[in-house]
């Protein structure tokens, strides 16, 4: 099981956003990518969903060797990728408990339901494990929900659908205190052989909750520095300054200039 993200560069609205991003996620593996607002972290996330904003220039996406860029988001999600938006979307008129029932019926073969019985136990036991309101089940998808309460319903979903291959991109932002280490030890119970993690973050905090085994520091649409959980603390005590010096980045803020749309090959996603 691995997903591959290899020398990816992904433009939006004519400006280059991911700059050559390589890694490589296998099954059993947890990633944890810091760096600076406005870096690219979360384009990263939304182009291996399938998000058609984007745009991706070169470069390749592949999971077990199978490149998925032709792939819609449906597809994606039945392959078992995941994502937990940094905002999640309110999608007025459906609610949380049919939005997952759906997803979770449409990942099954032709002729097969869903266990109605099965899924409200579970729904129910996963609600209860992330310490939800009861109401929030049978509430529009997102809609009106706090800021912390969408973060766990993203998880909520991430338990149902039992991805292979997970992002979570800022899953920490607004989550008070009892809530981050309820969301941690959730994670981090579903970790195994079977799925691959990548969390982006900003702090230590959430990291002390679900350990990664590699954290990547991204700048300017790239992963620039790659190391292990010494590199989490020097973050998040020094910042990046310290990397942009080690690595002679110049203008911490200045994307570099960007690459001609012209010279990569195209391919667009559908
Ligand atoms: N439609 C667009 N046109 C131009 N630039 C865009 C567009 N959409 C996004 N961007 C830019 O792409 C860059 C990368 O954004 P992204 O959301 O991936 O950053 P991030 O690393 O996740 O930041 P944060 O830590 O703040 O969440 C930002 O500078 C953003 O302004
Ligand atoms: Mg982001």
């Amino acid at each position: 099981m691995v997903l591959e993200i290899k020398d990816l560069f992904v433009s939006v609205e004519d400006t280059m956003i991911l700059q050559g991003v390589n890694l490589t996620v296998k099954g059993g593996e947890t990633h944890a990518i810091m760096g600076p607002n406005g870096t690219g972290k979360s384009t990263l996330a939304s182009i291996c969903m399938g998000h058609p904003k984007y745009k991706i220039e070169s470069g390749d996406i592949l999971v077990d060797g199978e490149s998925i860029l032709d792939k819609s988001v449906d597809e994606r999600s039945r392959m078992g990728i995941f994502l937990a938006m940094q905002n999640p979307t309110e999608v007025p008129g459906v609610t949380n408990f049919d939005f997952i029932k759906a997803a979770l019926q449409t990942r099954m073969e032709e002729g097969k339901h869903l266990r109605v019985g099965k899924f409200i136990l579970e729904f129910e036991t996963a609600s209860k494990d992330l310490a939800m309101g009861k109401g929030l089940a049978h509430r529009f998808l997102n809609q009106g929900f706090s800021g912390g309460e969408k973060k766990r319903n993203e998880i909520l979903q991430m338990k149902l659908l039992k991805p292979k291959f997970a992002f979570l991109d800022e899953i920490d932002s607004g989550l008070d205190v009892d809530a981050l280490r309820i969301v941690g030890e959730n994670v981090t119970e579903l970790k195994s052989p079977e799925l691959g993690l990548v969390l982006i973050t900003h702090y230590q905090r959430l990291l002390d909750y679900i350990v990664p085994d590699f954290v990547h520091v991204m700048i300017n649409g790239k992963i620039v520095k790659t190391g292990g959980l010494d590199l989490i603390e020097k973050i998040d005590s020094q910042g990046y300054e310290w990397v942009r010096t080690e690595l002679g980045i110049t203008d911490f803020d200045k994307r570099p200039e960007p690459v001609s749309l012209g010279t990569c090959p195209t391919k667009s996603l559908k």
